[in-house]
């Protein structure tokens, strides 16, 4: 699109531009540093930035103009609000390209399952995924914006922080597939509380579905299960229970922690070896085949693109080996109860007799029942067996570190304020051979510890 046109979708005024017909012709970005030749840069103001000091940085690094709320010196649309302007356009390009859009939400999982689902339909047709976890209102459409008129398949991880969050994002890319993998407590404190305002804030995708669409629902969440009454488009279901229609059989680990199963599904059978830790990555790999099966892909072609598939992201159960023999579990880019639960048990079963030391922060936004919650992760550490538990942090680690010791089984227990202590402490007490969990909510940054440990800076 010319810069003309693009000011025609989004309401703004050319500023400082000598050709409105110039086109742009590769994806936008908010990050100056990552913008691609012939494409816009949107200036966005986060919490410590503002994009409009690196307007000059963006045409130089070859931006053709700046989305903008202010002239900002170089050619620039100027529009009233960015991120609206980037929705409009996001929304008017998808109208153009057609592909199949595909949207995926869930409290745990939908960046692991959104790479494993790519990984399959990428060998099908063109794919475009959510690069990261850019599942927000300016992660959305910059996703939109790396589509082309090649493009088949549109995988977007969509985020409910909130009510209406889902309605917002579906607005902008109607999805065609609508996939809810669960319904945990990610976010609780900022949607009303309970679980149940958590899955009326996920059901809003389902909902924006069209009667000629799909909705993909775990059949063994409860929550998801009951949003087949807020849909108008068919259902098929995923999962152990028996009502799935696509589910796995003889689910089984290897000595790395990673499942084999059989994968049922309606064209048939296909045997499967996940390349990702975890006995959790059964109901991903299912989420992501029931979609595919969904689209018509064959049974061997899931699984082809299933059994190649492999971690893409950071920071989830991310495994560093270290020469002296220890292993890390770097797990710390973010954490619920959920998936300290599924990393916990993945960690015991990668490491079979070898000792587990759990380096454990808080697990943030988790309201009233947040001391409840930290505790019960305490109880799970003592009851998987781990040899040794550092809480990080005062407040709610304290009461998971208490709720390890007051479960005895011979976890022991230590304390320290923060990830400075975490590292000097879990530094002087791990041993050859041991394997060392790291996890706490992105804020504790945690993963620094991760990255001490492991070696690297
Ligand atoms: N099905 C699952 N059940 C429990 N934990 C899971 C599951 N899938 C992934 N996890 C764990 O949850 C954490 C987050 O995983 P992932 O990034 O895939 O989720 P997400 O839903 O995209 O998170 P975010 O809301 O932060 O974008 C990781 O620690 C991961 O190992
Ligand atoms: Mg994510």
């Amino acid at each position: 699109m010319t810069l003309r046109e693009i000011a025609g979708v989004t309401g703004a005024r050319l500023a400082d531009v000598r050709d409105p017909e110039a086109p742009v012709t590769a994806p936008s970005a908010v990050d100056s540093r990552e913008v691609a030749p012939g494409g816009l840069f949107a200036a966005t103001a986060g919490a410590r930035v503002d994009g409009h000091d690196y307007a000059e940085r963006a045409v130089a690094a070859g931006a053709v103009a700046v989305l903008a709320s202010r002239p900002v010196g170089v050619p620039a649309l100027v529009v009233e609000d960015v991120q609206v302007a980037l929705g409009l356009l996001a929304r008017h390009v998808l109208g153009r390209i057609g592909p199949v859009v595909i949207g995926l939400t869930g409290s745990v999982g939908k960046t692991t399952t959104k790479d494993l689902l790519a990984q399959v339909l990428e060998r099908h047709g063109a794919t475009v995924a959510t690069d990261r976890s850019f599942n927000n209102e300016l992660g959305l459409p910059l996703t939109v914006l790396r589509a082309d008129a090649a493009t088949r398949y549109l995988v977007l991880e969509m985020g409910a922080g909130r009510k209406g969050d889902l309605t917002y994002l579906t607005g902008l890319a109607p999805p065609r597939v609508g996939l809810v993998l669960n319904v945990g407590s990610a976010h609780v404190e900022r949607m009303g509380g309970g679980l149940a305002d958590v899955a009326q804030a996920k059901g809003e995708l389902v909902e924006a579905l069209p009667p000629d669409g799909i909705a993909v629902l775990n059949a063994d969440d409860p929550y998801v299960a009951a949003m087949e009454g807020r849909t108008r488009a068919g259902v098929v279901w995923y999962g152990r229970s028996a009502r799935a229609s696509v589910r796995a059989e003889g689910v089984r680990l290897d000595d790395r922690a990673r499942a084999a199963f059989e994968l049922v599904t309606p064209s048939g059978r296909a045997a499967i070896g996940l390349g990702l830790m975890g006995e959790h990555q059964v109901g991903n790999a299912l989420a992501a085949a029931a979609v595919a099966s969904a689209l018509g892909l064959d049974v061997t072609d899931i699984a082809g693109g299933l059994n190649a598939a492999r971690r893409r992201s950071g920071g989830r159960l991310e495994i560093a080996e270290r020469p002296d023999g220890v292993t890390v579990v770097n797990d710390a880019y973010n954490a619920n109860p959920e998936s300290m639960r599924a990393g916990l048990r993945a960690v015991r079963a990668l490491a079979g007799g070898r000792r587990t030391v759990a380096v454990l922060g808080a697990m943030g936004q988790q309201a009233e029942a947040s001391r409840a919650r930290h505790a019960e992760i305490g109880a799970l550490v003592a009851e998987l067996g781990f040899g040794v538990l550092i809480a990080v942090g005062e407040g709610d680690p304290r009461a998971l570190a208490d709720a390890a010791r007051a479960a005895g089984q011979g976890v022991a227990v230590h304390t320290v304020a923060d990830v400075a202590g975490a590292i000097g402490l879990a530094g002087a007490l791990l041993e050859p051979g041991d394997v060392v969990f790291v996890k706490a909510s992105s804020e504790i940054g945690l993963s620094a510890c991760a990255r001490a440990l492991s070696g690297a800076s």
